[in-house]
């Protein structure tokens, strides 16, 4: 099985780094396992032409009997959790990286209340967590905007409001209500595309026709608070990235006119899955404690209006 996993990282990539990479692997261990894999199977896996690699006839067939035993085994291993009922159990959450700074505090508790569960989570950002929800990869997906067109069951659990923050002293801080054609011509970063909060705002500036001027992007929301705060432009952000102990004193919230967007977090899974006992409980738990997150409040945010923005 081992070696099956590692044969199917370099199946997926095209490539021994980067499969080395996501297995947290040595390259040379990666290769390893896929040569003795070949010599159990006695043809070659893999043909190099130039510089890419590519699947022979034999490592196409074994690439897909691959992901029916992937699949028969997290059959097993879920019919034995839920024999073990919530004792002992194995949770694979998958979260959009705006979403660590909500699902890690969420996780805490339940793992005290469950201490023999064990639990993995992945985080990306949209693009990359739909790729895993597309291949079923985890038993719960936390996200701002569920994909249109999937076959997925979702539901909102908490808020996840969108503004546009700037370094405390700039000139639009504190002024109330400004129109959003303000925002025409400053400088802004924004997140790299593929990202949730990027496809939120560039929904919301296209229904009203803006188009902003954009400095730099950059792929996290830490990186991004650091350059605001360094005077570099603005941004969008949600406001769990500027929580109580997550935001620099640096930071204001502007208060525009439509803004916050109003959003959510959802719990995803592909439709028709069917959950594990520890799944379950951690769904309902999402369910039940959703409602308690507090958004942080940060100068210039107003707990009302905005606009709410559908997944
Ligand atoms: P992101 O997603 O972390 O990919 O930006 C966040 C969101 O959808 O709110």
């Amino acid at each position: 099985m081992r070696q099956l996993r590692v044969f199917d990282a370099v199946a997926r990539h095209s490539g021994f780094s980067r499969a080395a990479a996501e297995l947290h692997l040595a390259q040379p261990t990666v290769s390893m396992q896929v040569k003795q894999l070949a010599a159990a199977v006695g043809l070659p896996l893999f043909e190099q032409i130039g510089k890419k690699i590519y699947l022979t006839d034999a490592g196409r067939a074994l690439q897909a009997t691959g992901a029916e035993m992937f699949d028969a085994w997290a059959r097993l291993e879920m019919q034995m959790a839920d024999l073990k009922g919530l004792k002992q159990g194995r949770l694979r959450v998958a979260a959009v990286t705006t979403a660590k700074y909500v699902v890690p505090r969420l996780l805490g508790p339940f793992c005290q209340m469950h201490p023999g569960v064990d639990v993995q989570m992945e985080v990306g950002n949209r693009s990359a967590i739909i790729e895993r929800l597309e291949r079923n990869e985890d038993d719960l997906t936390i996200m701002g905007m569920p994909p249109r067109g999937m076959d997925i069951v979702s539901h909102p659990f908490a808020e996840n409001p969108l503004v546009v923050v700037a370094p405390r002293g700039h000139v639009l801080a504190g002024r109330r209500r400004v129109p959003l054609t303000k925002l025409e011509g400053l400088p802004f970063l924004m997140r790299e595309q593929g990202s949730g909060t990027r496809l939120a705002a560039d929904r919301f500036l296209k229904d009203r026709g803006i188009r902003l001027t954009i400095k730099m992007e950059l792929g996290s929301n830490e990186a991004i608070k650091q350059a605001v705060a360094g005077g570099l432009g603005l941004s969008f952000l949600s406001l769990h990235a500027l929580g109580p102990d997550a935001a620099p004193r640096s930071l204001v919230a502007l208060n525009i006119e439509g803004l916050p967007i109003r959003r959510h977090w959802y719990i995803v899974h592909p439709a028709g899955k069917r959950l594990s006992v520890v799944a379950q409980a951690f769904y309902g738990y999402l369910k039940q404690e959703g409602g308690n997150i507090r958004v942080p409040v940060l100068t210039g945010f107003s707990a009302t209006g905005g606009t709410v923005q559908r997944a």
